[in-house]
């Protein structure tokens, strides 16, 4: 049971970005439920899911709709409700190749990981979350995914993030009368297995930084593609 506790959902959690924004919304009261695939990549997820109370686990791959609708039920039979939502699980394939080197295939993986997961994590998790209570579905996004700042390049990632960010917009207005806030949110360059060594900004300041801005969401920004430090990106 939740004890009036706040639920999020949070996809891919089992590493970088994701597992620091369990961590933390744990810390600061949420329940939080974890979304990871494999056990043996997940190691640090699984330990705090032992260690600390009201952290759980689901396992489970955020591209297959099967998947999505055993984690509704899983939600709805345990926690009743969902208020928050993480859609942070995304790949980021063949960012070196030149715009002739990519192949079809890796523009639909990406499309398939970057925005079939968080339309069908909206599509089955929406209904559990409660109107008028600030509910959020927080969408990672990237400035990649901005048709105006774009200067080429990493062409699978940007054209799928930029749908995510359609896809955002088009949720933000579809779930409005459901009293849900939907945002695009833009972690900055982080130091993940994606964003490589040389990255500026560690999972821990990023994620602080993100809590911040969800934590002060209104219904106006709904809708809205926005910086780690709230700060709004053209689309
Ligand atoms: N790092 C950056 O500089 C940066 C910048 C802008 C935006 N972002 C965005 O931030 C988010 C997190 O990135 P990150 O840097 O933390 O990347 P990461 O370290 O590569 O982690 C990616 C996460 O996504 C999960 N994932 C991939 N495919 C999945 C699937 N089909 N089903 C479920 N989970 C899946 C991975 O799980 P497995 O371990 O099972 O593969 C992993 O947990 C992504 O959406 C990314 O596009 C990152």
């Amino acid at each position: 049971m939740h004890n009036g506790k706040k639920v999020v959902f949070v996809s891919g959690a089992n590493r970088g970005i994701g597992l620091e924004f369990a961590r933390q919304l744990s810390e600061v009261g949420y329940v939080v439920i974890g979304g990871y695939r494999d056990p043996e990549k997940s190691q640090d997820l699984l330990t705090l899911s032992e260690t600390l109370s009201d952290f759980n686990v689901f396992r489970g791959d955020a591209t297959y709709e099967e998947d999505i609708k055993r984690l509704s039920q899983y939600i709805r039979d345990h926690f009743k409700k969902l208020d928050v939502v993480i859609n942070n699980a995304g790949i980021n394939l063949k960012y070196e190749s030149t715009i002739d080197d990519v192949d079809p295939d890796d523009i639909m993986e990406n499309f398939r990981v970057n925005i079939i997961g968080p339309f069908l994590v909206g599509k089955y998790l929406r209904p559990l979350m409660s109107s008028g209570n600030g509910s959020k579905i927080i969408n990672i996004t990237s400035q990649m995914g901005s048709i105006q700042m774009s200067n080429g390049g990493s062409l699978p990632y940007r054209l799928s993030k930029a749908a995510l960010n359609m896809l955002t917009r088009n949720q933000s207005l579809a779930y409005r009368d459901f009293g849900i806030i939907t945002v695009g949110l833009h972690p900055g360059w982080v130091r993940t297995e994606m964003g490589g060594p040389k990255a500026p900004l560690d999972p821990a300041e990023t994620v602080s930084m993100m809590l911040g801005v969800i934590e002060n969401l209104t219904p106006e920004d709904s809708g809205a593609f926005l910086t780690y430090d709230g700060r709004v990106l053209p689309y």
